[in-house]
């Protein structure tokens, strides 16, 4: 499974991607809102960071104005992703792009039904948000377990892109049901690293380490 960040934070991009950790980038609006600076000058950074596909969200609601910002945003770098919101309008904008070779991402995907058409229309991938669902006491994942069938039914090219992850866990549910790709904040990356086994086991070898050094006065 792929692993993407949520974010348009350069330090938290710069941090995880040094590690190998990351595929690619998925930003929006809200995103972009929380960092200091020209948002377009981070878009352009995060492009020019990162080698794998990053997502880049328009913020116009119709059909034409949705397709002049996606060849202002395919400027950026060869590896922009469109964000298109799933509306009619956004669906429309996403055949024509998809005839240009431009890819798209699908986004604010709350049903299975929806991940369908953006398949149909020709999106690269769709984005079911499954921690809103959550949040309003609904299983976000059975959405995810719907859409992997149904494109694997019909064996669509579309990847199924989960987003909206609020813990660790939800990583490991999408990962056997079998979904392409996760994009996380940073945050939650940075918690699948970590296990309270991992540091007490290694707290251990540095106190035995220092206490065979000092016997034998070992330097190497
Ligand atoms: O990429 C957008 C999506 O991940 C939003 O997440 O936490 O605002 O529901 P959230």
């Amino acid at each position: 499974m792929k692993i993407f960040l949520d974010t348009a934070n350069i330090e938290s991009i710069r941090r995880y991607n040094d590690m190998g950790a990351v595929d690619g980038v998925t930003t929006n609006p809200t995103l972009l809102s929380k960092e200091k600076g020209h948002p377009a000058e981070i878009m352009r950074e995060i492009t020019k960071l990162i080698k794998g596909p990053v997502s880049l969200e328009v913020v116009g609601i119709e059909t034409d104005g949705m397709i002049e910002e996606a060849h202002r945003l395919t400027k950026f770098g060869p590896n922009v992703v469109v964000k298109i919101p799933m509306i009619p309008e956004g669906l429309k904008a996403v055949r024509q792009l998809r005839e240009e070779g431009i890819k798209t991402n699908v986004t604010l995907i709350f049903s299975s039904n929806q991940a369908l058409l953006a398949a149909k229309a020709g999106a690269s991938y769709v984005s079911p948000f499954i921690g809103r669902f959550d949040d309003i006491g609904h299983d976000g994942m059975v959405i995810i377990k719907e859409i992997v069938q149904i494109f694997a039914n019909y064996k669509f090219d579309t990847e199924v892109l989960v987003a909206s992850v609020r813990h660790p866990v939800h990583v490991v549910e999408a990962a056997k049901i079998g979904a392409h790709i996760v994009t996380l904040p940073p945050e939650i990356l940075g918690k699948m690293m970590l296990h309270p086994l991992t540091e007490k086991g290694l707290n251990s070898f540095l106190s035995d380490w220092e206490k065979i050094t000092k016997q034998y006065q070992v330097t190497f």
